[in-house]
């Protein structure tokens, strides 16, 4: 086999296969920081774009659909967050026939199986993204096609596992099933190094929100450039402000004059809770930096320039490729 072969051996994955798509690389459904826009950028590149709708009516959940259709004919996903699903826009959601539906942070006690079987039925692709490998058991014993594992560098709701361990546990424990290694990830060295732990491909979230198709603000979108990724903590100041409670999740966020002025005080922030959350959306809505909770994770600091997201896959396959030729050049003594 020729040099050129065997790296589209390596690229080409159980990942690849199972979503239908050209590069193993998938963005993270990630709520409101997700729009149409975006993930047709990404599916429209070849990897799979994921439209996170958790929060979102049957209304939204169906007119979004329809604007991701609007702009690629290629696999897309969409994500819902379990602990605080809205079953109607999942019905929607699976009647729209997404070629994938992943799923994340469900309650210990909630059954997974229902979630997967309307999913099948309706000819989707479901998977599951875990911070730990129990759960990651759970889910396959659940049925879903392929597993995400998150680690706690990423931006966003994580686990305290790190990426570099979780991966290999969790593939272990879960083969045959495909793994995609997600935190921490925004480059080619990234997805080289994902692929040499024995996952199929890679999730992204923080390197996606630094493009130019994502719907953040532009001064949120330069904090992560100006981030040195030292920057972030794991915090629940975010969720005492939205009122919600996470199955046991804590949320990688910028350290920020919001966090300075509220870590260690939760309870009184807690008590002054709707005052607060006032002031953030008006902060978040003015595009103020420093006022609002910041998810994103320690990849930040491998991040200099907003990007279209095509490029962002791009320059991630090429780089892959030459960290993978020049390790199998030295291998046949090239
Ligand atoms: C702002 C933000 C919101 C997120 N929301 C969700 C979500 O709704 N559902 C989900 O499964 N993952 C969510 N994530 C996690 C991402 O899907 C992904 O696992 C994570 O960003 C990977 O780490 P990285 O940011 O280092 O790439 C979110 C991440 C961020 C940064």
């Amino acid at each position: 086999m020729s040099l050129p072969e065997s790296l589209d051996k390596f690229l080409h994955t159980r990942a690849t296969e199972l979503f239908r798509i050209r590069h193993p690389i998938v963005l993270g459904g990630m709520g409101s920081a997700t729009s149409p826009e975006l993930v047709a950028a990404v599916s429209n590149a070849g990897g799979l774009g994921t439209l996170g709708l958790s929060g979102q009516s049957p209304e939204d959940v169906a007119r979004l659909i329809e604007q991701i259709r609007s702009l690629t004919t290629l696999p897309f996903g969409v994500n819902f967050l379990l602990f605080r699903v809205n079953d109607a826009s999942v019905q929607v959601a699976l009647a729209k026939r997404p070629s994938v539906v992943t799923y994340a942070w469900a309650w210990p006690e909630q059954d997974l199986k229902p979630y997967v079987e309307q999913a099948h039925a309706m000819g989707a692709t479901v998977t599951y993204m875990v911070s730990n490998v129990p759960d990651a058991v759970r889910a396959v014993e659940a049925g879903v096609d392929g597993i995400i594992a998150q680690g706690s560098e990423g931006g966003g709701h994580v686990g305290v596992m790190g990426t570099l361990a979780l991966v290999p546990m969790v593939v272990s424990a879960v083969a045959p099933v495909p793994v995609l290694a997600a935190g921490g990830i925004a480059d080619g060295r990234g997805l080289a190094a994902a692929l040499a732990l024995g996952a199929d491909g890679v999730l992204l979230g923080t390197r996606f929100l630094a493009t130019k198709e994502s719907p953040l603000h532009p001064n949120f979108k330069q904090a992560i450039i100006d981030s040195d990724g030292h920057d972030t903590v794991l915090t629940t100041v975010p969720d005492v402000i939205a009122g919600s409670t996470w199955p046991g999740a804590l949320s990688r966020t910028q350290w920020n004059a919001l966090l300075a002025e509220w870590s260690g005080r939760e309870n009184e922030l807690r008590r002054n809770r709707q005052t607060i959350a006032q002031a953030v959306a008006q902060a978040r809505a003015a595009g103020d930096a420093q006022h609002t909770p910041l998810l994103f994770g320690q990849d930040a600091g491998l991040i200099d320039s907003i990007l279209p997201a095509g490029e962002v896959i791009e320059r991630m396959v090429a780089e892959a490729r030459l960290i993978i030729s020049e390790r199998l050049a030295e291998m046949i003594g090239h």
